[in-house]
């Protein structure tokens, strides 16, 4: 009989095109081939600091639960770093001046929802930013330093100072989505979850292809 499939690997399999949908995005490739302006640049920044402080706040109470508090870590927090790049593109008030794009709205509502009541539905959003992030986010941080001249101010986003080895800390990551004691059908729930995470993401680069035909406006005041 042959072995089966570790419930990581079939997650990244099932996923795998819902990322390139995210990775493609026009308004991602853009900013990745140095079509897009700084003022795109602190757009997308302001929409992490909305969904990442949904996040973490859903971690902190996340963290009363066995299964999910595994996967939760400090070495993982990106709001501070969120806020400080914030500072550096838009200054003091840069808490008044951003706004959440619609999608943003919507991604947030369902990470409220699913914190409060569903832990294997908190992982799969969990899982969605943090790897992504320990993974092409890595690669897009140097992108963005060396477009916009930055040196660490306004990426720190992407710097996991904590991490030493990012490629150790996925697999351990995947090493718990594998010990968590799903059943096949909460294994399906929490890659269809992983799916809706994936549409927002895409959905969000979307919004802030249309924001930007408008001048940012809605975005950053
Ligand atoms: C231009 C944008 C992007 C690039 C260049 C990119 C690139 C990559 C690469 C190279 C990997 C594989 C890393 C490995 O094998 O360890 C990866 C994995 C991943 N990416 Fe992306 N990515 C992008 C956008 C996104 C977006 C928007 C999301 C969702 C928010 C995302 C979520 C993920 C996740 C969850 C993984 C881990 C898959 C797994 O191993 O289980 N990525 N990305």
């Amino acid at each position: 009989m042959s072995e089966p499939i570790p419930f990581s690997t079939a997650l990244r399999e099932r996923s795998s095109s819902a990322h390139s949908g995210s990775e493609g995005a026009g308004f991602m490739t853009d900013l990745m081939r140095g079509k897009g302006t700084r003022d795109d640049y602190v757009a997308l920044v302001a929409q992490h600091w909305f969904i990442y402080e949904a996040l973490e706040h859903a971690a902190s109470r996340m963290l009363m639960d066995p299964v999910a508090a595994t996967f939760i870590s400090d070495k993982l927090t990106r709001l501070p770093a969120l806020e400080i790049d914030l500072e550096f593109l838009i200054g003091p008030d840069w808490r008044e001046r951003i706004a959440p794009l619609p999608t943003t709205e919507r991604y947030v509502a369902r990470i409220r929802e699913v914190a409060a009541t569903w832990p294997g539905g908190f992982v799969a959003h969990h899982y969605t930013r943090y790897l992504g992030d320990l993974s092409g986010g890595l690669f897009i941080g140097k992108l963005m330093a060396r477009q916009f001249g930055f040196e660490t101010n306004g990426i720190g986003f992407y710097l996991f100072g904590d991490i030493a080895d990012p490629a150790a800390f996925k697999d351990r990551y995947r090493a718990q989505l594998d010990a968590a004691p799903w059943d096949e059908a909460e294994q399906q729930r929490v890659i269809d979850e992983v799916l809706v995470a994936y549409q927002f993401n895409t959905d969000l680069f979307a919004d802030l292809a249309a924001a930007k035909a408008r001048g940012h406006a809605s975005v950053v005041a």
